[in-house]
């Protein structure tokens, strides 16, 4: 028989093997009562249809966002299972029936590095430690009156973002101004005079791109986090260095403002509410040296900056970019904002209640763009039943927050920006998550709530915002675990006219 013809018989056996594998996989699955898996790969499993963004690729995997989307499908990720969640429903089902067993953290690489060897709070899985640090954050940063305490701070910072945006914007070629750096200098400050009491004193943009490689890192998976067997490909691809690199970097950083602030402190001074995050973690680790070690004070400190940075200023450029492309609603919030507050003083956090639409601004802003369009992955950590499929312990649990945001059987256009959809919904009612649900739901949503709406209050307040001549708002999402706008928003802000005289009363 001729080569071709042999070759030709040997494809067509390893392609028949092949597919009975597939199916023989598929009914495994069907037997073991776990919830329906796409087609998959022998070893792969489902790793090859994984595409940036993620989101987008694990929503076209469930069919989402159409009507009847798969609430659950069962993944393989190389040697791991994975539970893929697509609806509302089934989120709440995990997250409060189940919530507990749910609540662990898939062990990664990226984990192990940047999380301390996994003690900090975003990467440690369920148990006294965890709960040890949540307490922290609810006790000493959000509770309603540390955040209360606070205000002043977050109001002065924000009139500096005013003032720079006045003096930026005259000087900026036609008054082009690119909002992401001043919109993370304002959450950093914000962050460092909770931790510290005092605003930064260094180089925002190394730390800027400190905290942009981090989610940038922690959304790209290692080999060996799917093949355990194959780690060693991480370290020949320069993986686990560059991710030791990164650690070393945010190390440093951290080190050098505990011992500045343990050089400088001036904590009697202060008033209980308003004493710095790292005073009272000075004290707990007087009175608790064995839990406060200084590993854990690092990881806490750390976590905040990070986790609390990226998220709110990302959340109120993309409510921005919105605004940008739908002027009837910038129109809108902004005669809102003129009828509340007026132009004789800038606008202030407890002025956010008397601003409904404002609100509903940001809850369509989080509900199109949530900047954790993938919730952070758990890991079941018993057996049980999720949706009546069997998930297994082990399981990474992925809830794509974006498709659920996008739901059709729930939201009427749900991929237009229509702020006034959440003007008659009950906000306990609603389902969205785009700060999670349960137990490991989002510690800073408070902060969140406050500042985000606050900043765009001031902005729409303050400022006139254009498109420049000749150009396009790229509504493209960026990759990584944070969800970035691709390009970052450039716009034309020309200061109202009453701008310095409501930043001399704000002082
Ligand atoms: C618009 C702003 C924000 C959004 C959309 C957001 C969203 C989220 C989401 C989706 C999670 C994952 C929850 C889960 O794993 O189930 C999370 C966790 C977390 N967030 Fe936020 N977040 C924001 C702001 C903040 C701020 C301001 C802080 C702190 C200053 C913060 C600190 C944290 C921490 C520490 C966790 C880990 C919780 C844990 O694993 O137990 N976040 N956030």
């Amino acid at each position: 028989m001729p080569t071709g013809g042999v070759l030709l018989i040997l494809l067509l056996i390893i392609a028949g093997a092949v597919a009975v594998f597939v199916r023989l996989r598929q009914r495994r699955g069907d037997r073991s009562g776990s919830a329906p898996s796409p087609p998959s790969l022998p070893l792969l499993g489902h790793l090859h249809l994984l595409k940036k963004p993620l989101h987008r690729s694990l929503a076209a995997l469930a069919g989402a966002p159409a009507v009847n989307a798969a609430p659950l499908l069962s993944l393989r990720l190389g040697m791991r299972r994975a539970l893929l969640v697509s609806s509302h429903a089934a989120a709440e089902e995990c997250f409060t029936v189940h919530d507990a067993v749910l609540a662990g953290r898939p062990q990664v690489l990226a984990g192990e590095h940047l999380g301390y060897g996994r003690t900090s709070v975003v990467w440690v899985s369920y148990g006294d430690h965890w709960r040890g640090l949540r307490r922290f954050f609810a006790a000493e940063l959000f509770s309603s009156s540390r955040l209360g305490a606070l205000a002043a701070e977050r109001h002065s910072e924000v009139a500096s973002l005013v003032e720079t945006l006045l003096h930026d914007a005259v000087a900026a070629s036609r008054g082009v101004i690119t909002l992401r750096p001043k919109l993370f200098e304002l959450v950093l400050n914000v962050m460092l005079r909770a931790i510290t009491g005092r605003r930064h004193a260094g180089d925002v943009h190394m730390f800027q791109e400190i905290v942009e490689e981090t989610f940038a890192v922690s959304g790209v998976p290692s080999v060996g986090d799917f093949f355990p067997a194959l780690r060693w490909v991480d370290r020949v691809r320069g993986v686990e260095a560059a991710l030791a690199n990164l650690q070393s970097r945010r190390d440093a950083f951290v080190t050098g403002l505990i011992d500045d602030h343990r050089r400088t402190r001036d904590a009697a001074s202060r008033d209980v509410e308003k004493k710095a995050v790292i005073d009272v973690l000075m004290e707990h680790q007087q009175t608790d040296p064995e839990y406060y070690t200084d590993t854990v004070v690092k990881g806490i400190v750390l976590v905040l900056l990070t986790a609390g940075t990226d998220t709110s200023a990302l959340t109120t450029e993309w409510a921005m970019a919105q605004l940008l492309t739908h002027p009837g609603a910038m129109k809108k919030a902004r005669a809102e904002i003129d009828a509340v507050v007026g132009t004789g003083r800038l606008v202030k956090e407890s002025d956010i209640t008397n601003l409904p639409y404002l609100q509903c601004v940001v809850k369509e802003t989080l509900r199109l763009c949530p900047v954790g369009p993938i919730i952070p992955a758990h890991e079941a950590m018993e057996d049980c039943t999720v949706g009546g499929f069997h998930v297994r312990r082990g399981t990474m649990v992925l809830v794509n927050a974006w498709a659920i945001h996008r739901d059709a059987s729930v939201w009427d256009a749900p991929q237009e920006f229509r702020p006034e959809r959440f003007l008659s919904r009950d906000a306990v009612t609603t389902p969205m998550l785009p700060f999670g649900l349960g137990r490991r739901r989002c510690p800073g949503e408070g902060l969140a709530m406050r500042l985000v709406p606050l900043t765009l209050a001031a902005l729409l307040q303050c400022f006139e915002w254009d498109i420049a001549e000749g150009c396009t708002v790229d509504m493209a999402e960026g990759a990584g675990l944070t969800m970035p706008m691709a390009t970052p928003l450039a716009a034309v802000c020309r200061p109202r006219e009453f701008v310095k005289s409501v930043l001399s009363a704000s002082t």
